[in-house]
């Protein structure tokens, strides 16, 4: 049938190609010529396939899908995404943080689940990770973070010694790490782990209220978990388990699901709330904020191009819409600038009208030119105007989204509550959700880490770390590393 006949080869300016095997010679046996400008496409092209990857989280994958809410929040925010049977469509990618774009799926790490609504008030992304917590709770930190996990200077190797020496001497990450090093630091696959916010966010609802609230993606398919042997095993075999793994799944027709759930923390009491609610170094437990469903999010398309509509796909916590706004925590505040200006510099300013990265309501905007601008720009290219222009809603103005500060500039800590302290919920942790078997598995898991060219200084300071977050658990590692 001549549907079944292939299309014929153009190049990229949709001219017919006459070989797609032999370039253009001078005579059978002799030198090619410079104006087989087809050849030179070819080869010009395939040296720029490359974008810059993330500098963190540079591996993962993602998919489609939507979020639906079945329950009726109403009450707390006024978003149009999360109004009672609004059905959104979504992407989502998962990611490690501290590998590059071919390292494996299965190093232990925390996983990013970074999620973009196609909302009819603009893009609201919520890019959150499968823990509650973060290492550090001040931006100033995160490229010393970052780097202390990815490579030397000398010879490119990743190391444990500066791993453990930036953690021992940051003890606000001991939570993270003691959730790292347990059981959820390596998900069996990205299916079966959970997404939070991790971030305190507010919600305004349509009288103007405001709540912080903190998001709880939680997975259906039940949390699920590799083992430190079982991973490096993967590692050596598939390095790209998981992003088979989602692959494969929705190609089967099996959609992952999750249940949003989320705390709820009025307004006021954040002020004398035990822990400080915007510390990104602590959960709000449970008993004080129980979970509230909103909806369900289910992934059912896989990508047809993983290049423009995962590795260009651009997430930034910036991408607020009305009724979801930012809160005090200091981190959530840098990753407002952050991830824009990286995107910029990854994919160029006009990023935003990649395919998928487009907003499905129409878009206003007064931007204008740069490099690979596709959309036309029509005048009047400035405001005020009284040419008819797009004209900003005061409506929005004083906004709503806000909270009052006050103070000289400083550089210090945040104040500290009744029950802050670095150690505290890290010990929760371990004393009161872990079983014995998943403390087995922590301690076995941080002295097999630990006895990796860690040097004695810092070894030294790791013991104390552990011991500080539960004494037990910190003999028992320094007993399991000086045994060896
Ligand atoms: P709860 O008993 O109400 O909640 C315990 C939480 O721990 C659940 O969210 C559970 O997730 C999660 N969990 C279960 N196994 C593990 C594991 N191996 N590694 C990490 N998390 C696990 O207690 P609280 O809310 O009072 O919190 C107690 C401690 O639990 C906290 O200090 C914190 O370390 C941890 N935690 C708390 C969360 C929160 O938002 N309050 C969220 C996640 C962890 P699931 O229900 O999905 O199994
Ligand atoms: C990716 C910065 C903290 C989750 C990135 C990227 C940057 C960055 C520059 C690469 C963006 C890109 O090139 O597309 C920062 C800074 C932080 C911070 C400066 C702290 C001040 C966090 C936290 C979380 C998080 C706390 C989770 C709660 C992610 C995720 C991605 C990412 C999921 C990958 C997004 C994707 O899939 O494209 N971060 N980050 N980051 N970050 Fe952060």
């Amino acid at each position: 049938m001549s549907d079944n006949k292939p299309k014929p080869t153009t190049t990229d300016a949709g001219i017919p190609v006459p070989s797609d095997e032999h370039s253009l010679t001078v005579g059978r046996d002799g030198p090619i010529v410079l104006h087989d400008h087809y050849l030179i496409e070819q080869m010009a092209n395939f040296n720029r396939e490359r974008i810059a990857e993330r500098q963190p989280h540079a591996k993962g994958s993602g998919a489609f899908g939507t979020f639906e809410v079945t329950h009726d929040v109403s009450a707390y925010t006024k978003a149009a995404v999360f109004q009672p049977g609004t059905k959104t469509d979504t992407l989502i990618r998962f990611s490690t943080v501290a590998g590059e774009r071919g390292s494996p799926d299965t190093w232990r790490d925390p996983r990013g689940f970074a999620l973009k609504f196609y909302t009819t008030e603009g893009n609201y992304d919520m890019v959150g990770n499968n823990t509650p917590v973060f290492f550090i709770r001040d931006p100033l930190k995160f490229q010393h973070f970052i780097r202390s996990q990815k490579r030397r200077a000398d010879n490119g190797l990743r190391d444990h010694d500066m791993q453990w020496d930036f953690w021992t001497l940051s003890p606000e990450s001991a939570h993270q790490v003691t959730w790292l090093m347990g059981d959820r630091g390596i998900p069996k696959n990205w299916r079966h782990m959970n997404g939070y916010s991790s971030h305190t966010y507010m919600w305004v609802n349509a009288k103007g209220e405001r709540f912080w609230v903190k998001y709880h993606f939680k997975t259906d398919q039940g949390n699920d978990f590799l083992t430190q042997n079982e991973a490096e095993k993967i590692a050596g075999e598939d390095s790209d388990y998981h992003r088979r793994d989602l692959f494969n799944a929705i190609k089967e027709g099996n959609f992952p699901s999750w249940t949003l759930k989320m705390q709820i923390m009025p307004f006021e009491e954040a002020e004398t709330y035990r822990f400080n609610p915007f510390d990104l170094t602590k959960v709000w437990p449970h008993g004080d904020y129980p979970l509230h469903e909103v909806g369900k999010l289910t992934l059912n398309r896989n990508p047809t191009d993983f290049h423009t509509e995962i590795e260009q796909a651009a997430f930034e916590p910036n991408n607020l819409v009305p009724g979801i706004g930012a809160s005090p925590d200091k981190m959530l505040l840098g990753r407002m600038f952050a991830y824009a200006d990286a995107h910029r510099a990854r994919m160029g300013v006009n990023y935003k009208q990649i395919p998928v990265n487009r907003p499905k309501c129409p878009v206003h905007s007064y931007s204008k030119d740069g490099a690979m601008r596709i959309d036309n720009v029509t005048d009047p290219v400035y405001a005020p105007n009284s040419k008819g222009g797009p004209q900003a809603d005061p409506s929005l103005n004083p906004v709503n989204d806000v909270w009052g500060a006050q103070g000289d500039f400083v550089r210090e800590a945040y104040t500290l509550r009744k029950d802050d302290d670095d150690w505290g919920q890290a010990g929760t942790l371990v004393r009161e959700v872990l079983d014995d078997a998943a403390r087995d598995r922590l301690v076995s898991n941080v002295v097999g880490h630990l006895s990796q060219d860690v040097s004695d200084p810092v070894l030294e300071r790791a013991f104390t770390y552990w011991r500080n977050i539960d004494q037990e658990i910190g003999d028992r590692i320094a007993k399991g590393v000086k045994g060896k």
